[in-house]
């Protein structure tokens, strides 16, 4: 982390997980652990249908609600889908985009990344871009290759001024689910990589004004290793989201 600059942001990434009065209960419960946050903005990130729940109970909480996805288009025959427009209504901060598991189910593209990161922008929410390498690309040694060309992709088109307002997640894809986190120099690596492409296109003082979290077995024991680097703003967190105490706790870590 490096507060001078930016923001830390932990977001926690609740998946296809829990129902509207589940979102509440765990709200409640999140309430009465995470005390004063000076340091760090905190994010939810729940299924659609929680949004209004999520909303509702943290009212007069230092909490922003995520969307996990949505659409490019602002309207039309899109059956199931969400636009920004809507989300934004609603009350909803950011919006996941191109997390790893869209990519692979669901056929999310580097073009459709950055359709949506262009859209989200223009609605006024904060899109929080997800890049990251599979272990076949790691161990070919292209991590830092495929991570340059979806950054690229992803921002291309997206105007100097309103860059700052993107937060970069790193999630390599072998870390996510599995219990195996990127060590602290690796994140590191690729999070200061990711800063350098940044750097690349907007110049330094964009770049260092941009949080890039990392994400990937993320939890209460590694938290507070990872945010100890530089370039590591934030956490964007899976499985050690959805239990109260231990998403309190990497809260803790990033706002001491
Ligand atoms: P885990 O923390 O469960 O590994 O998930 C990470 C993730 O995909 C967050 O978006």
């Amino acid at each position: 982390m490096n507060q001078r600059y930016r923001k830390t942001i932990i977001a926690g990434n609740w998946k296809m997980n829990k129902t509207p009065s589940e979102t509440r209960a765990l709200i409640d419960e999140l309430k009465t652990l995470i005390n004063r946050v000076k340091w760090c903005d905190i994010v939810l990130c729940v299924p659609f249908v929680n949004i209004p729940a999520a909303i509702k109970a943290t009212k007069g909480f230092r909490v922003a609600i995520a969307a996990q996805n949505m659409h490019y288009e602002k309207s039309g025959a899109y059956t199931g889908e969400i636009s920004a427009a809507m989300l934004a209504e609603l009350g909803v901060k950011y919006v996941i985009i191109g997390h790893s598991e869209r990519r692979q189910y669901f056929g999310e593209t580097d073009t459709t990344v950055n359709l949506k990161v262009r859209a989200a922008l223009e609605a006024g929410l904060r899109p929080i871009v997800c890049v990251g390498e599979s272990l076949t690309q790691r161990e070919q040694g292209v991590t830092l290759e495929q991570i340059r060309m979806q950054v690229k992709i992803a921002l291309g088109g997206v105007e100097g001024t309103s860059v700052k307002r993107v937060v970069i997640a790193y999630e390599p894809i072998w870390a996510i689910g599995t219990g195996k986190t990127a060590t602290a120099d690796q994140a590191e690596e690729v999070c200061g990589w990711i800063r350098d492409c940044i750097r690349e296109i907007y110049g330094a003082r964009v770049a260092r004004a941009v949080t890039i979290q990392y994400g990937g077995s993320m939890n209460a024991g590694n938290a507070h290793e990872l945010l100890s680097k530089l370039d590591v703003d934030g956490g964007l967190i899976g499985g050690a989201s959805l239990k109260a105490a231990e998403f309190a706790a990497i809260v803790n870590a990033a706002n001491q």
